[in-house]
């Protein structure tokens, strides 16, 4: 490169640009929504909206927090090689790898039965033409929608990925224990901005999570924790390792299962229940402080741009290519 930049400053020029041209590519690699449409399946399936959201009313009335649960999937789907349904792939045929073995799904991740019964209604009605991962998305819309959050209209034509990724699961799905850099650096490599960051963590106003996620937050380990809190929530997940390691307490503890803006006010309270959660108030430096209090006073702000990350997030594409197809049975290639 050196001797490239001394060679000509013509040459060095062009090496700037293509420099610039790559970094601009790579974005649009990350959040190019444009090959997907509002109307992709009005023709090939015109009923499938309403499919999906009568799938996810029956599971979501049966438990509320499978809303919460489709919800993640699709997070945990989108930052893992762009929305392509691989988080959704079983470890199987034999020696077939998924995500759901990466340390971020583990134990964790759920909610795919609701996904599973979506989809075979889609297909009832629509044999081999709407993508799981497009379920997904629709899914994902129609929980926040239900749980009380607000709606939008999702972009259609993903296609399912023939491939997972364990490693790349692993390694860009952020943990409960990121400070604010880290969960600001693993949003904009996925060309997400600090207020999409902050707007999308809003999802943690409904769901659960296990105690071995914030036990070390609730037993001494954190600073800008609320001791009330923390002395309630440590109850039921002592310091002990092992010891009540799977006991779940909400993510939103003052309306753990309803979308609005509690999550919010309960990070100007020192009541995030992770790490991370509180790292996006008085935590890490504040650069989200502001964005956090304005979330908190104004219920219909966070609900306009969590709306509008999600677009964002659901325009995640795989890298190209990714062999992709239309899967049938959303737990294993076709
Ligand atoms: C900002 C970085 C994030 C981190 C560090 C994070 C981490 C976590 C962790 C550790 C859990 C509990 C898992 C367990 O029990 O082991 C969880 C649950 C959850 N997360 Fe996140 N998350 C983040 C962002 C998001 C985003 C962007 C969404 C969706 C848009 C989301 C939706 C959820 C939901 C709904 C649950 C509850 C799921 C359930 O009850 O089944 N999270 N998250
Ligand atoms: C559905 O489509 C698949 C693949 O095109 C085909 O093999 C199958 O026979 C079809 N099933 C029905 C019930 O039409
Ligand atoms: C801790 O939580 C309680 C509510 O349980 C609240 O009244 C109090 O203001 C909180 N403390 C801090 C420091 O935010």
């Amino acid at each position: 490169m050196a001797a490239f930049v001394i060679s000509s400053a013509r040459i060095s020029t062009l090496a700037v640009a293509l420099l610039v041209a790559t970094t601009i590519s790579c974005r649009g690699a990350g959040v190019a929504a444009a090959t997907l449409s509002n109307k992709y399946y009005d023709k090939t399936c015109p009923g499938l909206q309403p499919i999906v959201r009568s799938a996810m009313a029956q599971a979501v009335a049966a438990d509320p927090r499978t809303g919460a649960s489709v919800l993640r999937l699709f997070f945990h789907d989108c930052f893992v090689n762009g929305c392509d349904g691989s988080v959704l792939l079983d470890d199987a045929p034999p020696g077939f790898t998924g995500e759901k073995g990466a340390g971020p799904n583990l134990g964790s991740a759920r909610g795919f039965e609701a996904v599973d019964a979506a989809k075979a209604q889609a297909e009832a009605a629509c044999n081999a033409t709407v993508s799981c991962a497009d379920v997904l998305a629709l899914a994902a819309r129609d929980a926040v929608g239900l749980l009380g959050g607000p709606a939008w209209a999702v972009k259609l034509g993903r296609k399912d990925s023939r491939t997972a990724s364990q490693a790349a699961a692993n390694a860009n799905l952020p943990g409960p224990g990121s400070g604010l850099s880290s969960l600001l650096a693993s949003f904009a490599a996925k060309g997400l901005s600090a207020r999409d960051m902050t707007a999308l963590s809003g999802a943690h106003t409904v769901g659960r999570a296990r105690c071995l996620t914030f036990r070390a937050r609730v037993n001494g380990g954190d600073a800008g924790v609320n001791a009330t809190f923390a002395a309630r929530i440590r109850q039921g997940c002592p310091a002990t390792n092992g010891v009540g390691d799977s006991s779940l307490a909400p993510l939103d503890g003052e309306t753990p299962d309803a979308f609005d803006n509690g999550y919010f006010r309960g990070l100007l309270q020192q009541r995030g229940l992770l790490h991370s959660d509180q790292e996006l108030f008085s935590g890490g430096g504040g650069s989200q402080d502001s964005l956090v209090r304005k979330y908190a006073g104004n219920a219909g702000m966070f609900a306009s741009d969590f709306a509008r990350a999600m677009v964002k997030m659901g325009g995640l594409e795989p890298a190209a290519g990714t062999p992709l197809e239309v899967r049938i049975n959303c737990r294993k290639p076709n």
